[in-house]
């Protein structure tokens, strides 16, 4: 007998398409062997163990200063950690204290993913218009729950304002539901321009008056931290080109930090949407684990700024490790190759191999060839697994068939002599599809 789902939950039976390649992979995955740039693991020497230990000691020997970290916290979050944000950004510059009034910084009861997950939830079904290529995890969500995905090619500053402003034309703009931005956009790395934020603000205002309802702009700002390039713009806050109130920014401290803490939050103005947003926290686990949020307040604190400093020049150094192994073993393969300014992705779009789950590219990289010289004998040869280009773009979009020759390899995990191993190995692979082709 059969259970009987929600529509949402009939639409979950199926593993996603990361998970599903993910899964088959990851059963029989042999630890320095095979390797994966599949994943968004951040490097695990930027992680600050002995510092998140001596804050968690803190924040148990200060009652006075973090109350009752063990137990329930508030659907809103930890004040300390509110006020430990509001510091960050102005140390930073990005906001000053006198911008936060008339918001709030909401705490994700798990990770930015959970505010993400929330605003789908409170914000009517309909389309959500991102960049292509998108942030797959989330809209893949999206599409489970119901919403249209209207996706848009960007250029070296983000989204491409005037090909949406066209699409827009046939669009009832009463359907939009939301906007969705990654400002260092994953998979491509692209960083959204300061000059782009203004006009994304300024179409979703126009657009917003013409229908009388504020269609929101969600900056994800998950990698802003991790902006290594001196030479990149440093970026400032869409809050601040906001006359409307339509912007919503979400940041995380996963990639900066540590994902395992799970501390993403919401910064946004006072209003119904982030009423509800607190709600759905509480909803969803009363609060992020108020422990975590107490041992967060007191890194960004006390160690944050040196922190930082470390963590951008480890991913500084992965960068230019990759690249400089990319042009010297890749170049005559890939006719783009963007990344390694901000965060730990290099995107990639081969010349004529194709990089689809059923390519000879990634049949090579899985071993699932046929061939046992190139698959292995009684063993599997080295595999390596990747995000494939398809999985990032929208079906029928503009984007469809470049995206089936793109590929966005992670480097923030692995050391740098697997990554090297890694780029022979997709050498090869690019050797092996090319002869094939060519038959
Ligand atoms: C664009 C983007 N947003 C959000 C997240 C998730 O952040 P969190 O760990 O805070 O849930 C990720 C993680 O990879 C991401 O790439």
């Amino acid at each position: 007998m059969n259970f009987h789902l929600s529509t949402f939950g009939t639409k979950s039976l199926q593993a996603s398409p990361v998970n599903a390649m993910t899964a088959a992979f990851s059963h029989d995955f042999r630890e320095g062997i095979d390797i994966n740039l599949g994943v968004g693991y951040v490097n695990d020497e930027t992680i600050p163990q002995e510092k998140l230990l001596a804050c968690f000691a803190q924040v148990l020997q200060q009652p006075q200063v973090y109350r009752n970290p063990l137990n329930y916290g508030a659907a809103e979050g930890s004040r300390n950690l509110q006020a430990a944000i509001t510091q960050y950004y102005s140390n930073n510059g990005i906001l000053h204290k006198a911008d936060f009034e008339n918001k709030n910084i909401i705490i994700g009861a798990n990770g930015a993913t959970s505010i993400l997950d929330a605003l789908a939830d409170v914000l009517p079904q309909g389309i959500v218009i991102t960049a292509d290529p998108f942030y797959y995890i989330y809209t893949e969500t999206l599409e489970r729950k119901g919403f249209t995905i209207l996706a848009i090619p960007e250029d070296e500053e983000g989204i491409d304002v005037n090909m949406l402003r066209e699409k827009l034309q046939n669009v009832d703009i009463q359907n939009i539901s939301f906007f969705y931005i990654v400002t260092i956009n994953n998979p491509s790395t692209t960083q959204t321009s300061n000059a782009r934020k203004r006009e994304i603000v300024q179409l979703a205002t126009e657009l917003s008056k013409q229908r009388a309802t504020i269609i929101p702009v969600v900056f994800d700002k998950a990698y802003e931290d991790l902006i290594y390039d001196p030479q990149s713009e440093i970026p400032q806050s869409a809050l601040l080109l906001d006359e409307l109130q339509v912007v919503v920014e979400v940041g995380t401290l996963s990639k900066i930090i540590a994902p395992a803490l799970r501390i993403g939050y919401a910064i946004t103005h006072r209003s119904d949407l982030s009423a509800a947003l607190i709600q759905r926290m509480s909803d969803i686990g009363f609060s992020a684990p108020l422990i975590n949020q107490e041992i967060a307040a007191c890194f960004l604190q006390q160690y944050m700024h040196a922190h930082r400093a470390q963590v951008l020049e480890i991913y500084r150094n992965k960068a230019k490790f990759i690249c400089d192994l990319i042009r010297t073993h890749l170049a005559e393969y890939v006719e783009d190759c963007v990344g390694g300014k901000a965060s730990f992705y290099m995107y990639l779009t081969a010349k004529n191999v194709e990089t689809h789950t059923k390519s000879d590219f990634y049949k090579f990289l899985s071993r699932t060839t046929g061939v046992a010289e190139i698959d292995g004998f009684s063993e599997k040869n080295p595999r390596l697994i990747y995000i494939p280009g398809e999985m990032c773009v929208h079906k029928q979009g503009f984007m469809t068939e470049k995206g089936g020759r793109q590929l966005r390899i992670s480097f923030g995990f692995e050391q740098n002599a697997t990554i090297e191993r890694a780029i022979f190995l997709l050498r090869d692979a690019f050797v092996y599809a090319s002869q094939i082709r060519h038959r």
